[in-house]
Protein backbone atom coordinates (compact mmCIF):
# COMPACT_ATOMS: atom_id res chain seq x y z
CA UNK A 1 0.00 0.00 0.00
CA UNK A 2 1.36 3.31 -1.10
CA UNK A 3 1.66 5.70 2.31
CA UNK A 4 0.52 9.01 2.12
CA UNK A 5 2.73 11.66 1.32
CA UNK A 6 2.36 14.58 4.12
CA UNK A 7 5.39 16.47 4.58
CA UNK A 8 4.71 20.45 4.77
CA UNK A 9 0.99 19.91 4.91
CA UNK A 10 -1.10 22.09 7.00
CA UNK A 11 -2.39 20.18 9.87
CA UNK A 12 -6.06 20.84 8.47
CA UNK A 13 -5.13 19.50 5.38
CA UNK A 14 -2.75 16.22 6.83
CA UNK A 15 -5.87 15.34 8.83
CA UNK A 16 -8.41 15.29 5.59
CA UNK A 17 -5.35 13.49 3.62
CA UNK A 18 -5.83 10.97 6.56
CA UNK A 19 -9.97 10.71 7.03
CA UNK A 20 -9.64 10.09 3.55
CA UNK A 21 -7.47 7.43 3.14
CA UNK A 22 -9.46 5.91 6.08
CA UNK A 23 -12.82 5.80 5.08
CA UNK A 24 -11.90 4.45 1.72
CA UNK A 25 -10.55 1.52 3.67
CA UNK A 26 -13.96 1.40 5.28
CA UNK A 27 -12.53 2.38 8.97
CA UNK A 28 -15.72 3.08 11.10
CA UNK A 29 -15.61 6.57 12.39
CA UNK A 30 -12.67 7.85 10.54
CA UNK A 31 -13.19 11.45 11.84
CA UNK A 32 -12.43 9.95 15.21
CA UNK A 33 -9.46 8.03 14.19
CA UNK A 34 -7.60 10.25 11.87
CA UNK A 35 -7.63 12.84 15.01
CA UNK A 36 -6.49 10.33 17.16
CA UNK A 37 -3.70 8.66 15.01
CA UNK A 38 -2.48 12.82 14.36
CA UNK A 39 -2.09 13.19 18.08
CA UNK A 40 -0.48 10.19 18.24
CA UNK A 41 1.79 10.90 15.39
CA UNK A 42 2.41 15.18 15.92
CA UNK A 43 1.46 15.23 19.97
CA UNK A 44 -0.67 17.92 19.69
CA UNK A 45 -4.41 18.20 19.17
CA UNK A 46 -4.62 18.96 15.23
CA UNK A 47 -7.66 21.21 15.86
CA UNK A 48 -4.91 23.37 17.75
CA UNK A 49 -1.74 22.85 15.12
CA UNK A 50 -1.26 25.48 12.59
CA UNK A 51 2.37 24.71 11.78
CA UNK A 52 2.85 22.75 8.58
CA UNK A 53 3.72 19.31 9.50
CA UNK A 54 8.02 18.61 9.17
CA UNK A 55 8.90 15.33 7.82
CA UNK A 56 9.59 13.22 10.41
CA UNK A 57 6.03 13.78 11.58
CA UNK A 58 4.18 13.24 8.34
CA UNK A 59 6.18 9.86 7.66
CA UNK A 60 4.70 8.60 11.51
CA UNK A 61 1.30 9.95 10.83
CA UNK A 62 1.79 8.11 7.45
CA UNK A 63 2.92 5.00 8.28
CA UNK A 64 0.28 5.15 10.91
CA UNK A 65 -2.64 5.72 9.13
CA UNK A 66 -1.43 3.07 6.82
CA UNK A 67 -1.30 0.59 9.51
CA UNK A 68 -5.11 1.77 10.40
CA UNK A 69 -6.16 0.96 6.72
CA UNK A 70 -4.96 -1.90 6.69
CA UNK A 71 -7.65 -2.47 10.04
CA UNK A 72 -5.38 -2.82 12.65
CA UNK A 73 -7.02 -1.62 15.89
CA UNK A 74 -6.54 1.79 16.70
CA UNK A 75 -5.81 0.75 20.08
CA UNK A 76 -2.78 -1.78 19.13
CA UNK A 77 -1.13 1.25 17.20
CA UNK A 78 -1.46 3.63 19.99
CA UNK A 79 -0.42 0.91 22.53
CA UNK A 80 -2.64 2.15 25.39
CA UNK A 81 -6.10 2.65 25.83
CA UNK A 82 -8.01 4.32 28.74
CA UNK A 83 -10.40 2.53 30.61
CA UNK A 84 -12.68 4.42 33.55
CA UNK A 85 -10.10 7.22 34.83
CA UNK A 86 -6.90 5.18 33.98
CA UNK A 87 -4.68 3.92 31.42
CA UNK A 88 -3.75 -0.35 30.43
CA UNK A 89 -1.00 -0.96 27.78
CA UNK A 90 -2.51 -3.26 25.23
CA UNK A 91 -1.00 -5.03 22.05
CA UNK A 92 -1.32 -7.47 19.51
CA UNK A 93 -2.00 -11.20 22.09
CA UNK A 94 -4.41 -9.20 24.20
CA UNK A 95 -8.37 -8.06 24.15
CA UNK A 96 -8.18 -4.17 23.53
CA UNK A 97 -10.60 -3.13 26.28
CA UNK A 98 -14.09 -2.23 25.52
CA UNK A 99 -16.32 1.00 27.11
CA UNK A 100 -18.93 -1.03 27.34
CA UNK A 101 -17.14 -3.30 29.98
CA UNK A 102 -17.01 -0.48 32.18
CA UNK A 103 -20.54 -1.40 33.19
CA UNK A 104 -19.56 -4.17 34.30
CA UNK A 105 -16.50 -2.68 36.64
CA UNK A 106 -19.52 -0.32 38.03
CA UNK A 107 -21.65 -3.28 38.98
CA UNK A 108 -19.07 -5.23 40.55
CA UNK A 109 -17.99 -2.18 42.51
CA UNK A 110 -21.46 -1.24 43.57
CA UNK A 111 -22.25 -4.38 45.32
CA UNK A 112 -18.77 -4.55 46.83
CA UNK A 113 -19.92 -0.96 48.23
CA UNK A 114 -23.09 -2.60 49.83
CA UNK A 115 -21.01 -5.74 51.62
CA UNK A 116 -20.32 -5.69 55.17
CA UNK A 117 -16.47 -6.31 55.93
CA UNK A 118 -13.15 -4.81 54.99
CA UNK A 119 -10.93 -6.59 52.84
CA UNK A 120 -13.21 -8.24 50.61
CA UNK A 121 -11.45 -10.92 48.29
CA UNK A 122 -12.20 -10.60 44.39
CA UNK A 123 -11.19 -12.40 41.53
CA UNK A 124 -11.34 -11.45 37.60
CA UNK A 125 -11.29 -14.27 35.82
CA UNK A 126 -10.43 -13.97 32.34
CA UNK A 127 -8.62 -10.92 32.90
CA UNK A 128 -6.52 -9.86 29.52
CA UNK A 129 -5.32 -6.38 30.05
CA UNK A 130 -7.03 -6.51 33.86
CA UNK A 131 -9.49 -4.10 33.62
CA UNK A 132 -11.67 -5.01 35.61
CA UNK A 133 -9.75 -6.23 38.35
CA UNK A 134 -7.55 -3.09 38.13
CA UNK A 135 -11.36 -1.23 38.07
CA UNK A 136 -12.20 -2.46 41.26
CA UNK A 137 -9.50 -2.09 42.82
CA UNK A 138 -9.00 1.53 42.05
CA UNK A 139 -12.30 2.26 43.24
CA UNK A 140 -12.43 0.12 46.02
CA UNK A 141 -9.19 0.00 47.49
CA UNK A 142 -9.08 -2.17 50.68
CA UNK A 143 -9.87 -4.94 47.99
CA UNK A 144 -7.65 -8.21 47.78
CA UNK A 145 -7.92 -8.77 43.41
CA UNK A 146 -6.12 -11.86 41.53
CA UNK A 147 -6.52 -11.68 38.26
CA UNK A 148 -6.97 -15.08 36.23
CA UNK A 149 -5.30 -15.11 32.74
CA UNK A 150 -4.58 -18.52 30.59
CA UNK A 151 -3.00 -16.71 27.71
CA UNK A 152 0.62 -16.77 26.91
CA UNK A 153 0.41 -13.59 24.76
CA UNK A 154 -1.94 -11.74 27.57
CA UNK A 155 0.19 -12.48 30.71
CA UNK A 156 3.23 -9.91 29.70
CA UNK A 157 0.15 -7.19 29.43
CA UNK A 158 -1.49 -7.96 32.63
CA UNK A 159 1.57 -8.25 34.46
CA UNK A 160 2.57 -5.45 33.50
CA UNK A 161 -0.44 -3.41 33.96
CA UNK A 162 -1.03 -5.33 37.40
CA UNK A 163 2.57 -3.01 38.38
CA UNK A 164 1.63 -0.04 36.57
CA UNK A 165 -1.39 0.98 35.90
CA UNK A 166 -2.47 1.93 39.15
CA UNK A 167 0.82 3.84 41.20
CA UNK A 168 1.57 2.23 44.56
CA UNK A 169 -2.09 -0.14 43.84
CA UNK A 170 -1.09 -3.70 42.84
CA UNK A 171 -2.96 -6.89 42.05
CA UNK A 172 -2.02 -10.10 42.32
CA UNK A 173 -1.72 -12.01 39.06
CA UNK A 174 -2.45 -15.71 38.61
CA UNK A 175 -1.49 -17.60 35.44
CA UNK A 176 -4.36 -20.58 35.10
CA UNK A 177 -7.11 -22.01 33.45
CA UNK A 178 -10.76 -20.35 34.60
CA UNK A 179 -12.46 -23.76 33.00
CA UNK A 180 -10.96 -26.04 35.54
CA UNK A 181 -9.53 -23.21 38.13
CA UNK A 182 -11.94 -23.68 41.08
CA UNK A 183 -10.42 -27.19 41.71
CA UNK A 184 -7.45 -25.29 43.43
CA UNK A 185 -9.31 -22.54 45.86
CA UNK A 186 -10.76 -23.33 49.09
CA UNK A 187 -14.34 -23.48 49.03
CA UNK A 188 -16.35 -20.14 49.94
CA UNK A 189 -13.11 -17.79 50.20
CA UNK A 190 -13.89 -15.60 47.54
CA UNK A 191 -16.66 -12.63 47.76
CA UNK A 192 -16.75 -11.45 44.54
CA UNK A 193 -15.86 -12.54 40.73
CA UNK A 194 -15.86 -10.53 37.96
CA UNK A 195 -15.53 -11.51 34.65
CA UNK A 196 -15.66 -10.80 30.76
CA UNK A 197 -15.05 -13.94 29.32
CA UNK A 198 -14.71 -15.28 25.19
CA UNK A 199 -18.67 -15.22 24.58
CA UNK A 200 -19.48 -14.95 20.82
CA UNK A 201 -20.97 -18.09 19.22
CA UNK A 202 -19.15 -19.99 16.37
CA UNK A 203 -21.57 -18.20 14.00
CA UNK A 204 -20.41 -14.63 15.39
CA UNK A 205 -16.56 -16.09 15.20
CA UNK A 206 -16.93 -16.70 11.35
CA UNK A 207 -17.95 -12.93 10.90
CA UNK A 208 -15.87 -10.80 12.75
CA UNK A 209 -15.31 -6.76 11.56
CA UNK A 210 -11.50 -7.05 10.62
CA UNK A 211 -10.37 -5.24 13.65
CA UNK A 212 -11.89 -8.00 15.89
CA UNK A 213 -10.04 -10.38 13.48
CA UNK A 214 -7.03 -9.06 14.95
CA UNK A 215 -7.52 -10.01 18.52
CA UNK A 216 -6.86 -13.01 19.87
CA UNK A 217 -9.16 -15.52 19.00
CA UNK A 218 -9.28 -16.67 22.78
CA UNK A 219 -10.22 -14.41 24.17
CA UNK A 220 -13.02 -14.11 21.96
CA UNK A 221 -13.95 -17.69 20.96
CA UNK A 222 -17.25 -19.22 23.71
CA UNK A 223 -17.73 -22.23 22.30
CA UNK A 224 -20.94 -23.01 19.70
CA UNK A 225 -23.02 -21.47 21.41
CA UNK A 226 -21.05 -18.77 23.29
CA UNK A 227 -22.39 -20.20 26.12
CA UNK A 228 -18.88 -22.38 27.52
CA UNK A 229 -17.13 -19.99 30.07
CA UNK A 230 -20.99 -19.31 31.43
CA UNK A 231 -21.12 -23.25 32.22
CA UNK A 232 -18.42 -22.90 34.05
CA UNK A 233 -19.02 -19.61 36.21
CA UNK A 234 -22.50 -20.55 37.26
CA UNK A 235 -21.23 -24.18 37.69
CA UNK A 236 -18.30 -25.37 40.07
CA UNK A 237 -17.26 -21.65 40.61
CA UNK A 238 -20.10 -21.09 42.57
CA UNK A 239 -18.38 -22.92 45.35
CA UNK A 240 -15.55 -20.85 45.54
CA UNK A 241 -17.63 -17.75 46.61
CA UNK A 242 -18.76 -17.38 50.18
CA UNK A 243 -22.80 -17.42 50.92
CA UNK A 244 -24.25 -13.99 49.42
CA UNK A 245 -20.90 -13.86 47.60
CA UNK A 246 -21.51 -12.40 44.08
CA UNK A 247 -21.03 -13.31 40.48
CA UNK A 248 -20.96 -10.29 37.69
CA UNK A 249 -20.56 -11.60 34.68
CA UNK A 250 -20.28 -9.61 30.96
CA UNK A 251 -22.54 -10.77 28.21
CA UNK A 252 -23.02 -10.41 24.38
CA UNK A 253 -26.49 -8.08 23.91
CA UNK A 254 -28.49 -11.39 23.48
CA UNK A 255 -27.66 -13.75 25.95
CA UNK A 256 -29.66 -12.41 28.65
CA UNK A 257 -32.27 -15.36 28.56
CA UNK A 258 -29.88 -17.92 28.30
CA UNK A 259 -27.06 -16.76 31.15
CA UNK A 260 -30.24 -16.03 33.71
CA UNK A 261 -31.22 -19.69 32.95
CA UNK A 262 -28.01 -20.97 33.28
CA UNK A 263 -27.88 -19.00 36.76
CA UNK A 264 -31.07 -20.15 37.45
CA UNK A 265 -30.31 -23.80 37.31
CA UNK A 266 -27.56 -23.49 38.79
CA UNK A 267 -29.29 -22.50 41.82
CA UNK A 268 -28.54 -18.57 42.12
CA UNK A 269 -30.45 -15.91 44.04
CA UNK A 270 -31.18 -12.41 43.55
CA UNK A 271 -30.10 -12.54 39.62
CA UNK A 272 -30.17 -9.12 37.68
CA UNK A 273 -29.40 -7.68 34.14
CA UNK A 274 -27.82 -4.24 33.17
CA UNK A 275 -27.60 -2.52 30.60
CA UNK A 276 -24.27 -0.64 28.72
CA UNK A 277 -24.59 3.14 28.07
CA UNK A 278 -25.50 2.26 24.63
CA UNK A 279 -29.16 0.88 26.28
CA UNK A 280 -27.89 -3.52 24.97
CA UNK A 281 -27.82 -5.95 28.29
CA UNK A 282 -24.43 -6.32 29.22
CA UNK A 283 -23.68 -7.54 32.41
CA UNK A 284 -25.38 -10.40 34.32
CA UNK A 285 -25.36 -10.29 38.01
CA UNK A 286 -25.71 -13.56 40.59
CA UNK A 287 -25.97 -14.29 44.19
CA UNK A 288 -24.57 -17.53 45.65
CA UNK A 289 -27.72 -18.06 48.00
CA UNK A 290 -27.15 -17.57 51.97
CA UNK A 291 -26.90 -15.01 54.27
CA UNK A 292 -25.56 -11.04 53.01
CA UNK A 293 -26.33 -7.58 54.32
CA UNK A 294 -26.79 -6.63 51.12
CA UNK A 295 -29.00 -7.80 48.28
CA UNK A 296 -28.81 -4.82 45.77
CA UNK A 297 -29.53 -6.51 42.46
CA UNK A 298 -33.03 -7.29 40.49
CA UNK A 299 -32.40 -3.59 39.23
CA UNK A 300 -31.96 -2.59 35.79
CA UNK A 301 -30.13 0.78 36.61
CA UNK A 302 -26.69 1.89 36.49
CA UNK A 303 -26.54 2.74 40.34
CA UNK A 304 -23.09 3.35 40.28
CA UNK A 305 -21.22 5.52 37.49
CA UNK A 306 -17.65 5.30 37.78
CA UNK A 307 -17.35 8.08 35.12
CA UNK A 308 -18.49 11.12 36.38
CA UNK A 309 -18.12 13.08 33.23
CA UNK A 310 -20.81 10.60 31.08
CA UNK A 311 -23.77 11.04 31.54
C1 LIG B 1 -13.24 -11.34 26.39
S1 LIG B 1 -11.57 -11.34 26.92
C2 LIG B 1 -11.74 -10.24 28.31
C3 LIG B 1 -10.48 -9.57 28.72
C4 LIG B 1 -10.69 -8.48 29.80
N1 LIG B 1 -11.31 -9.02 30.98
C5 LIG B 1 -11.54 -7.36 29.25
O1 LIG B 1 -12.67 -7.19 29.70
O2 LIG B 1 -11.08 -6.64 28.35
C6 LIG B 1 -11.40 -12.94 27.61
C7 LIG B 1 -10.02 -13.29 28.18
O3 LIG B 1 -10.09 -14.65 28.65
C8 LIG B 1 -8.86 -15.29 28.40
N2 LIG B 1 -9.09 -16.74 28.40
C9 LIG B 1 -9.59 -17.50 27.41
N3 LIG B 1 -9.69 -18.78 27.80
C10 LIG B 1 -9.25 -18.82 29.09
C11 LIG B 1 -9.13 -19.86 30.05
N4 LIG B 1 -9.49 -21.12 29.76
N5 LIG B 1 -8.64 -19.55 31.26
C12 LIG B 1 -8.28 -18.27 31.57
N6 LIG B 1 -8.38 -17.24 30.70
C13 LIG B 1 -8.86 -17.51 29.47
C14 LIG B 1 -8.43 -14.71 27.07
O4 LIG B 1 -7.05 -14.90 26.85
C15 LIG B 1 -8.87 -13.26 27.22
O5 LIG B 1 -7.82 -12.50 27.76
Amino acid sequence: MIELSLAGLAPRDALRAVRTRLEEAGVPDAAFDARELYRLAVGRDPRLDTAPLPPDKAAALASFAARRAGREPLQYIAESWDFLDFTLRVGPGVLCPRADTEVVCETAVDLLGKMAGAGPVVLDLCAGTGCLGLGVRRFVPDARVTCWEKSPEALPYLRRNAREALPGAEVAVHEGNVLTGWRDLSPGSVDLIVSNPPYLTGAEMQALMPETAREPAMALDGGADGLVFYRCLTGPWQKVLRPGGWLVMEIGYAQRQAVLDLGARNGWVNSGCRQDYGGSDRVILLQKPGTDPGSPAGDTTNSCNLRPDRV
